[in-house]
């Protein structure tokens, strides 16, 4: 396991991600009945942007602070902005960024319950070392992909699962359509966001057409690229599969997903996509 989150924290997939993540929670505000948020790749929880792994590489420069940068924000980017301002109250500054765990926890409601697996031991010892104390929060140090199955479907029949893996071995795309069928059999009506990069077309390409021939219903697909021509074998972009999305989830982000670009990449590049991979 050499992938280590700090050094990626804050970054525009960070911001792409996270974004949605407040979207989708605050949808489940709809109703007063409680939730359960389950992150399957949950990393440390929070990251410290003056750290060495975050300045080596100042990832956080074009992502979250491109965004700090503008005063016009929509309000969804504005809820996003307010769960990274919680993490450093009263600074000027940003030190802490929130990793999907703190992002989700600033959102949780009294009743509402979260599930957070990690596999890294030094991530699991900083993820429950930031929630201790607080009875919602369920931290395993465990596989990810184990405790999916494990976990689904959770008592409170509603709720959100993120699934978003480091990619580092070659069958990252397979492993994770095996493990989202299964537990998507066991929970057919609950909020599935998996998280993907673009760097590699011909793997994406698999992995929607796996995703499209597996059965399951409701994948929207939503994507932002960063470069219109994309240097070959880097990150130039990132997606998420949204399983069972909200209603009109696909509208709220036509309208956002340009806004957010349009912070991301000031040099104008770049595009944005949301359509249903396999409608209803
Ligand atoms: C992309 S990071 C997660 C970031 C986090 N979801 C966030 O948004 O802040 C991926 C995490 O998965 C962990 N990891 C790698 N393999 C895993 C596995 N099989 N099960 C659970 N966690 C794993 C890594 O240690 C890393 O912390």
């Amino acid at each position: 396991m050499n992938y280590r989150h700090s050094y990626h924290a804050g970054n525009f997939a960070d911001v792409f991600k996270h974004t949605q993540l407040v979207l989708l929670l605050q949808c489940l505000y709809g109703k007063e009945s409680p939730f359960c948020y389950l992150d399957t790749h949950a990393g440390a929880g929070r990251y410290d942007l003056h750290g060495t792994s975050a300045q080596k590489t100042g990832e956080y420069l074009q992502g979250v602070m491109r965004l700090r940068a503008r005063d016009d924000v929509p309000a969804v980017l504005a809820d996003y902005l307010d769960a990274v301002y919680a993490l450093n109250p009263g600074a000027d500054d940003l030190r802490y960024y929130p990793g999907s765990p703190c992002i989700a926890h600033h959102l949780l409601r009294p009743q509402d319950r979260m599930v957070l697996m990690e596999m890294h031991p030094d991530d699991a010892v900083l993820l429950k070392r930031e929630f201790r104390g607080d009875k919602r929060v369920h931290v395993h140090h465990t596989d990810g992909y184990q405790g999916l199955k494990a976990f689904v479907p959770p008592i409170e029949k509603r709720g959100l699962v993120l699934i978003d893996p480091p990619f580092e071995g070659g069958n990252e795309f397979e492993c994770l359509v095996e493990n989202l069928h299964i537990a998507y059999q066991r929970w057919r009506t609950g909020i599935f966001a998996v998280w993907y990069p673009l760097k590699d077309d011909i793997r994406v390409q698999h992995f929607h057409r796996q995703l499209m021939a597996s059965g399951m219903r409701k994948l929207l697909r939503v994507e932002l690229c960063l470069h219109a021509r994309p240097p070959v074998n880097t990150l130039y972009g990132c997606g998420m599969i949204i399983i069972n999305p909200p209603w009109q989830y696909d509208q709220k982000l036509q309208a956002l997903l340009p806004q957010l670009l349009a912070s991301l990449q000031p040099d104008g590049e770049g595009s944005t996509r949301v359509e249903w991979l396999v409608p209803e």
